[in-house]
């Protein structure tokens, strides 16, 4: 007859296998997928102080459809400038980027970007904002309206469609400038810290209401943080990047099973595998930012006995 302790740690080791299970499952499936992104041998320089500075490395990528990656890396390692390339915003001297089987050569509707300061259009009201991709396609204004009203009740924001983004809160013009994306109908969207400016409680609404919807929507997302937290709970898998230059150093499955609610970030497994993953991140140490390492000194600007 088995022991109550051996009992349960059969249990415990079949919970674990059946996880385990699940988690290789998802991930066969995720591979299967069609690559939908593909950086390949990406090289990016910019000339700095007087000299050429490597920013990307040979960064290689293959992204498949429906999945969630995040960016992640120390300041300054190329993050954005990984993000603008994909977007299309920037010109990229050597390699390749290809989205949905087209080479990135400037932006277009199969890519979309929400970047962390608030971009919308503060002459125009949060329903314009939305209808501004489908009116630059060369829709008409009332399908265009249409549209715009279906992705404002998507991201919550009905009642809101004739305030201007002045009269809205940061998560709720994040929420805004996340449909005005999603209208076009983008096979990726690429996000550069989009929640960098919230505080902690709407930035966690906000990423529920993410994953709600890349749940519920056929889209790629590219979500760059450097939040470890937020990398965790969102992703399928997780690029790091180390800087100077800017080099893949790791890409990360995360083996949380999905849905994933926000609290999870408590739950001791999220807690080792963030260890996991920020031991990765710090090992070796990242060199940072130059401008970092040489911050100035700031000379004295008011007599010395100013204050007593
Ligand atoms: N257009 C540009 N011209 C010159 N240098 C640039 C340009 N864009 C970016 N850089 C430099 O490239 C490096 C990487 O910048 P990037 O903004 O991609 O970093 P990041 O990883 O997004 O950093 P952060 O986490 O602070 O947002 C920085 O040293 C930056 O100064
Ligand atoms: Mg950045």
């Amino acid at each position: 007859m088995m022991t109550h302790d051996i009992a349960s740690s059969v249990a415990v080791n079949s919970a674990h296998t059946d996880h385990q299970q699940v988690i290789d499952d998802y991930f066969k499936a995720l591979y299967q997928r069609n690559v939908v992104l593909k950086v390949d041998n990406l090289t990016q320089s910019f000339d700095q102080g007087g000299s050429r500075k490597v920013i990307l490395k040979e960064v290689s990528l293959q992204i498949h459809e429906r999945e969630f990656v995040c960016v992640i890396g120390p300041s300054g390692c190329g993050k954005s400038t990984l993000g603008r390339i994909i977007a299309g915003l920037d010109a990229y001297p050597s390699g390749e980027v290809i989205v949905d089987n087209e080479r990135v050569k400037g932006p277009s509707a199969s890519r979309g970007m929400v970047f962390q300061g608030y971009t919308l259009f503060p002459w125009k009201t949060v329903k314009e904002n939305v209808m501004f991709g489908p009116i630059m396609e060369g829709r008409s204004k009332s399908n265009a309206e249409r549209s715009a009203r279906e992705w404002l009740d998507i991201v919550g924001l009905s009642k809101y469609e004739n305030h201007y983004p002045h009269q809205l809160s940061g998560g709720m013009k994040q929420r805004v400038a996340i449909a005005r994306a999603l209208i076009n109908e983008p096979k990726v969207l690429i996000m550069d810290e989009p929640f960098g400016a919230l505080d902690p409680y709407t930035r966690q609404k906000m990423q529920k209401h993410l994953l709600d919807l890349w749940r519920n929507i056929d889209i790629t997302i590219v979500f760059i943080t450097h939040d470890m937290d937020e990398a965790v709970l969102l992703s399928d898998r997780i690029v790091v990047l180390k800087a100077n230059p800017g080099e893949v150093q790791d890409i990360i499955e995360v083996p949380l099973a999905r849905p994933r609610h926000p609290d999870i970030v408590t739950d001791s497994q999220f807690l080792q595998l963030k260890a996991r993953i920020n031991s990765i991140v710090h090992n070796p140490q990242p060199e940072i930012d130059p401008a970092l390492v040489e911050m100035p000194d700031i000379p004295r600007m008011t007599p010395l006995d100013t204050y007593k």
